[in-house]
């Protein structure tokens, strides 16, 4: 069986190879871009706490659930989870939670190419030398003019979403897993750079106390900026839950692509240190993006809470006035392509997957066909941003992209992680996981399985419970 399987896919070559597409996958636009602004919208170093205790608690032990599942079934994780279900002897439903998956990758997809679109604009704005000795008003005025154009988000979109499909359409392994080990440590030693910058330049000082210190008083405060200008700001659950969904969201758990990548992945390799090295990775990524991206704000008198556009409108401000800066600019939005590319492939190669096995299609045609219907979904993205902006089109206080978004961050990923949690501790056999893993059966074996038993899917709850304003 499990070799009629790697015929139809690849295997990683070795165990560094799964580490690296995995550290590809999880680190994205979820660290550089989204950390920094729903910190920034969530009150600072309370939210940052809250959501390094779910990455602790929630995700290693999840990342751990999830390869361990993957390498057991070897399949897409929808007929990965039927597999399974059927060998432990559980409720053949449990095939539902890869579907939910491959359709919370294809929903997340569909946004996350509109904002890599944006790096995609940023790599040529920075080529150009547009943002050279231009003061921040400038620079937030050029990131308006690109989100007002339709035509101009469209554009890059489309390409970005071409990038994606190239890749994936050739199978994993021959392009990606060699490009990734050069370009992932180039990212952080751009980042390190940034942040450098900005302890000379910024106000590093209140930068990092904002992003460090935990002011309780605003674990439960909730800031965005209004299009008249003004900050609103109020009480509510919501900003643990946006912890919590973040911490699925920037380790690509729940959803089944860090599942279908530990498919491939070598029979004898150590899960859990591979995973380990993968959530510190993507959080060393989050906290340099942070350092960077504070100091300046506070510099410049930004407003912390600005929402999606804020590394838009802060490091070009670096890079304009930084020596050397027209390079290192340009560099740093090619590498978070790079970042966004290696994530982008990940959230569609669930889906790609089940299409090879279950429908006897090419990988082209597969990943092709999912493109599609992700980037016509991408529309409404692109849209949220100009034509679609108003009261009138948004649902809930919601436009569409700001939909899409909780709904899989907030929602699927956490439920997904919550049944996957459930499933690796309460319906796989003891002797199954415990195999998987290869811990032995020692203090470390143990500890995973009570935490992913209990801690993990209590915790979950406990937010869900708190969000839905039961609790
Ligand atoms: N982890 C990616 C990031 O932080 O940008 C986003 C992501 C990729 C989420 C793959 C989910 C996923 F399956
Ligand atoms: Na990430």
């Amino acid at each position: 069986m499990s070799q009629a399987r790697s015929l139809i896919h690849d295997q990683w070559s070795s165990r560094l190879a799964f580490i690296m597409a995995a550290v590809g996958s999880a680190v994205g636009l979820g660290n550089v871009w989204k950390f920094p602004y729903i910190t920034g919208e969530n009150g600072g170093g309370a939210f940052v706490l809250v959501y390094l205790v779910c990455i602790a608690l929630i995700g290693v032990p999840i990342m751990m659930a999830e390869i361990l599942i993957g390498r057991r079934g070897r399949q897409s994780p929808i007929n990965t989870m039927r597999t399974l279900a059927a060998q432990e002897g559980a409720h053949p439903a449990w095939g539902w939670l890869g579907w939910m998956g491959v359709i919370a990758g294809f929903l997340i997809l569909s946004y996350y190419s509109v904002i890599a679109g944006w790096s995609l604009a940023y790599v040529l704005n920075a080529a150009s030398g547009a943002f050279n000795g231009a003061d921040s008003a400038a620079i937030a005025a050029l990131f308006d003019n690109l989100l007002k154009s339709p035509a101009a988000l469209l554009f890059w979109h489309t390409l970005f979403m071409l990038m994606t499909v190239g890749v994936v359409a050739r199978g994993v392994r021959s392009g990606l897993e060699q490009a990734v080990t050069v370009m992932m440590p180039a990212l952080f030693i751009l980042l390190v750079i940034l942040v450098l910058y900005a302890f000379y330049e910024g106000d590093f000082v209140r930068g990092a106390d904002f992003l460090l210190r935990p002011d309780f008083g605003k674990v439960f405060q909730h800031c965005e900026l209004l299009p008249s200008g003004e900050k609103s700001c109020r009480i509510t659950g919501e900003p643990i839950l946006i912890a919590l969904g973040h911490a699925f969201f920037t380790l690509s758990l729940g959803m089944g692509a860090i599942m279908v990548y530990g498919s491939y992945m070598p029979a004898t390799a150590s899960i859990a240190g591979a995973a380990l090295v993968i959530v510190v990775a993507d959080t060393i990524a989050a906290l340099l993006a942070g350092l960077a991206i504070f100091p300046i704000v506070f510099a410049n008198g930004l407003e912390p809470a600005s929402g999606p556009g804020l590394i838009f409108q802060t490091l070009p401000i670096a890079f304009g006035a930084m020596p050397g800066g027209q390079l290192f600019g340009t560099l740093f939005f090619i590498l978070l392509v790079f970042a966004a590319w290696t994530s982008a492939i990940s959230l569609i190669e669930p889906a790609v997957a089940w299409l090879v096995e279950n429908r006897g299609l090419s990988r082209l045609t597969a990943t092709a066909s999912i493109g599609v219907l992700a980037w016509l979904l991408g529309i409404g993205t692109v849209l949220s941003f100009n034509l679609w902006s108003g009261e009138s089109c948004q649902l809930f206080g919601k436009t569409w992209f700001e939909l899409v978004d909780y709904l899989t961050s907030n929602i699927m990923l956490p439920l997904g992680g919550l049944c996957i949690a459930i499933f690796a501790g309460w319906a796989m056999a003891r002797a199954s996981s415990r195999d998987e893993l290869q811990l032995g059966d020692g203090l470390r074996y143990r500890s995973w399985r009570f935490v992913i038993r209990y801690v993990s899917p209590a915790l979950v709850l406990l937010v869900f419970l708190n969000a839905i304003g039961l609790l």
